[in-house]
């Protein structure tokens, strides 16, 4: 298994990509003797999150079942439905839930919707007949599909072949066969186990093309009830969480790192109900493997380390196993689970490649935090059916390679977004006893194959 190394600003802490619990429990020996911790949850946050969405992995299926099967009548209509599509010659950015139209699933995936913002959280959808077509026709067939479910769909990558595209598709496939490790930086493209992590967005779409001959099970867990146990374990961790993180953005853009918390809390309005958000990505704060932690950037603190660990190995003890199988498809809210994976070995014969959809659905929509909504602009923000692109093999490009390329595309208009909304997050942090660095010196652009474990 690959180990990003252990490098980075002075002041670093001994942390690394891939968690180590003895390391864990050592820096929780040392901070509860040597420092004082604050008993209080920060002003506003729940005692506990008293929620279906706060569930515990190991008793889930004793009491929700998180699968749809397909049946028969649903695969007709699918089918009905690709040749429909493949009837209006349009190009892949045009599939929606009128070009791609299911009159009798729609009610049911309309239903998983709610599940997904309102319920648990995440829903599998089993049985598509990936054997039976193409990659293209598999590809038209999980946007059709998901389109009922949240039809917004998010750019991933905004290049594509060196040109500007709102590459709307993602291949997560082992890719350190043919490509050299130092120019990976994330761990989609490698065998490795991920950390519990979120992407970027309101639900994240997995759908699964080939299992791998060994390992790669895919891992949920609710970050509700990760906080719960923090909360009234280690309500310190939860103050760190809710406070601003110096996230790396590798050299790719013009502002080394991004500032925003992990945590977010959303009190009740007449409308919603209240909420927590989690958004993270580990790498960022340990760096991983062809892109370690930038050494002009400050490090993390000893209690962002502590908390990054207790996150991760909190979410592992409540999480669930989807045995994700060839034709399964996830579908899971972003914004209150964390997923990863188990590490994996491909044969020849069996290689493991899933393809990812970045969706939205505006009429179960959670409201995004103020301090992300740059991020989320930068995903579902006039994407154009005309300038989407569906690669149909994994593209492994200058936007999600760990190559670090100096200044990125990013256009005077995102720039004053962003830094508008970190000057407002600015302004709402009393103390950040670490922030050395002056305002110009943050990031203020969430590119996303950068700032998150994709
Ligand atoms: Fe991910």
């Amino acid at each position: 298994m690959a180990k990003a190394a252990v490098v980075g600003p002075l002041g670093q802490p001994d942390i690394s990509y891939i968690p180590d619990y003895d390391n864990y429990l050592a820096r929780i020996k040392r901070r509860t003797e040597t420092e004082v911790l604050t008993k209080h949850l920060p002003d506003g946050f729940p005692l506990q999150a008293e929620n279906p969405l706060a569930w515990d992995g190991n008793e889930l299926a004793e009491h929700h079942d998180w699968n749809y099967y397909l049946t028969d009548n649903d695969l007709s209509e699918i089918e009905l439905a690709l040749q429909h599509f493949r009837a209006q010659n349009l190009g892949l950015g045009y599939i929606n839930w009128d070009t791609f139209p299911l009159p009798n699933l729609h009610k049911t995936l309309r239903e998983i919707s709610k599940e997904i913002h309102m319920g648990h959280g995440f829903k599998v959808i089993r049985g598509a007949p990936v054997m039976a077509h193409t990659r293209e026709e598999n590809i038209i067939i999980y946007a059709g599909i998901s389109s009922h479910i949240a039809p917004i769909r998010g750019r991933q990558i905004s290049q594509y072949n060196g040109k500007p595209a709102d590459v709307a598709l993602a291949h997560i496939k082992d890719l350190t066969g043919s490509v050299n490790s130092n120019k990976i930086g994330v761990p989609a493209y490698t065998h490795d186990k991920q950390a519990f992590h979120s992407d970027i967005g309101d639900v994240v779409a997995l759908f699964s093309l080939a299992e791998a001959a060994e390992g790669g099970q895919s891992y949920l867990s609710s970050s509700w009830k990760v906080y719960n146990e923090l909360a009234a374990t280690r309500p310190d961790l939860i103050q760190t969480l809710a406070e601003p993180w110096a996230a790396d953005t590798f050299g790719k853009l013009d502002i080394p790192y991004w500032l925003a918390p992990l945590l977010y809390h959303q009190p009740a309005t007449d409308t919603d109900p209240e909420r927590l958000v989690f958004h993270y990505s580990r790498r960022t704060f340990t760096g991983y493997l062809g892109l370690p932690r930038s050494a002009n950037i400050p490090p993390i603190t000893e209690a962002q380390a502590e908390a990054l660990d207790a996150v991760h190995f909190t979410a592992e003890k409540y999480a669930v196993s989807l045995n994700f199988r060839r034709g399964d498809i996830q579908y899971i809210n972003n914004l209150s689970l964390l997923h990863g994976r188990a590490a994996f070995r491909d044969s020849a014969e069996q290689q493991r490649h899933l393809i990812r959809l970045w969706l939205r659905d505006p009429e179960y929509a959670w409201e995004t935090p103020a301090a992300l909504q740059s991020k989320w602009n930068r995903v579902y923000k006039d994407v154009a059916p005309e300038n989407t692109v569906f690669p149909l093999e994994p593209y492994f490009g200058s936007g999600n390679s760990g190559i670090r390329t100096g200044r990125s595309q990013v256009t005077e208009r995102w720039h004053r977004l962003v830094q508008a909304s970190q000057r407002s997050l600015l302004s709402t942090q009393s103390v950040w006893p670490r922030m050395k660095f002056s305002f110009r010196h943050q990031a203020t652009i969430a590119d996303h194959h950068k700032l998150s474990d994709q």
